[in-house]
């Protein structure tokens, strides 16, 4: 049965080689970004998400930022691998920077007690699926993107830079641009271990 989710998920792939050649204009990609964050489900609909969207030389900036967080903790001889990497995400078109909204957090523990320690738990998961939206809503679109964590050693100076409430803390970085290659065969267990069906 072919089915129009599954084939987008499909289509959704790490992307690394990154470039700035899209016939997609940045308006439709900040709509994009905001209406798959919008969509995204969260617990009791408390929408703790938030997207810091950062297009050209802005995203250049981040990486920049990172690359100097990064410095004095990675040895000398390894920070060229450093340095080719976060290149490698600046040089595409921009970069989503997901947070999660602690005042929501803790609006809803005061607010149902009884769930207290769920909420933490379930803000981790609503920006999982956040990130999941917006990544294969890109991919719909022909935009490659990668799933990075360079939080919380770039924490300050995102805060500082794009003046974030402190209340948000950031959870991932989402670099993205066109595809400059292909994608490598991906691999799947088996499904006996990984399912277990009734009927
Ligand atoms: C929760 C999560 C964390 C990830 N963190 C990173 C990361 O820090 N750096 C990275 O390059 N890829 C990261 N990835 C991407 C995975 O490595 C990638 O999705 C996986 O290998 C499957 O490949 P695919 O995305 O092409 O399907 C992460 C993915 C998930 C779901």
């Amino acid at each position: 049965m072919s089915n129009k989710a599954i084939e987008i998920y499909q289509k959704r792939r790490t992307q690394y080689a990154l470039g700035k050649n899209l016939d997609v204009s940045n308006e439709q990609i900040i709509e994009l970004v905001k209406e798959a964050v919008r969509q995204a489900p969260s617990s009791f609909n408390s929408q703790s998400s938030r997207a810091v969207i950062l297009l050209g030389e802005q995203s250049e900036l981040f990486w920049e930022l990172t690359k100097e967080a990064l410095r004095p903790l990675v040895p000398a001889d390894a920070f060229v691998n450093t340095e080719n990497k976060l290149a490698s995400f600046a040089a595409g078109a921009g970069t989503v920077l997901f947070f999660e909204d602690q005042n929501v957090v803790k609006g809803l523990q005061e607010q149902f007690a009884s769930y207290a320690d769920n909420f933490p738990i379930w803000s981790e998961q609503s920006s999982g699926i956040a990130q999941f939206a917006v990544w294969t809503a890109l991919a719909d679109a022909g935009i490659g993107a990668s799933l990075q964590h360079y939080n919380p050693v770039v924490d300050a100076a995102v805060a500082k830079t794009w003046d974030i409430p402190a209340s948000w803390t950031l959870r991932a970085q989402m670099p993205f641009g066109s595809n400059e290659a292909g994608f490598g065969e991906k691999t799947f267990m088996e499904d006996e271990q990984r399912f277990r069906v009734f009927v």
